[in-house]
């Protein structure tokens, strides 16, 4: 658990906070997004982003309406229901960036 994180949970709905860790662990966001979602190499960054944002990009992700570079990012949304790209596009909007 990082620091990021606690500061997540202090100003977040701790069910939400939860379920939020949880998906990023269980669908692999974070080994390919970094534990804090700070990116690296040709992955984005995701931290930081407007919510809203994220939230779209992962409807069309899951969607295959938005073209990814080598077919990762449709394959992990495919899990995600509505409500997961919420948590989950309020999570990672949620930590700072460095
Ligand atoms: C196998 C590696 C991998 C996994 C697992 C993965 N991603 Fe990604 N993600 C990528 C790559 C690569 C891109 C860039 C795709 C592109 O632009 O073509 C990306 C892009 C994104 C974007 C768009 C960011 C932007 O700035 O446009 C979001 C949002 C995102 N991922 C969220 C997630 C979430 C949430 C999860 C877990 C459900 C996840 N990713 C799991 C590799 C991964």
């Amino acid at each position: 658990m990082s620091e990021e994180w606690h500061a997540f949970r202090r100003r977040t709905d701790p069910q939400k906070a939860a379920a939020a860790h949880q998906l990023a662990d269980a669908d692999h966001c974070i080994q390919c997004h970094g534990p804090d979602l700070l990116g690296q190499e040709h992955i984005p960054r995701l931290a930081g982003q407007r919510p809203e944002y994220l939230k779209q990009q992962l409807l069309e992700f899951k969607a295959v309406t938005c073209g990814d570079i080598d077919g990762n990012m449709s394959s992990a949304a495919q899990p995600l229901s509505d409500p997961d790209t919420d948590t989950l596009a309020q999570y990672a909007a949620n930590l700072s960036t460095p």
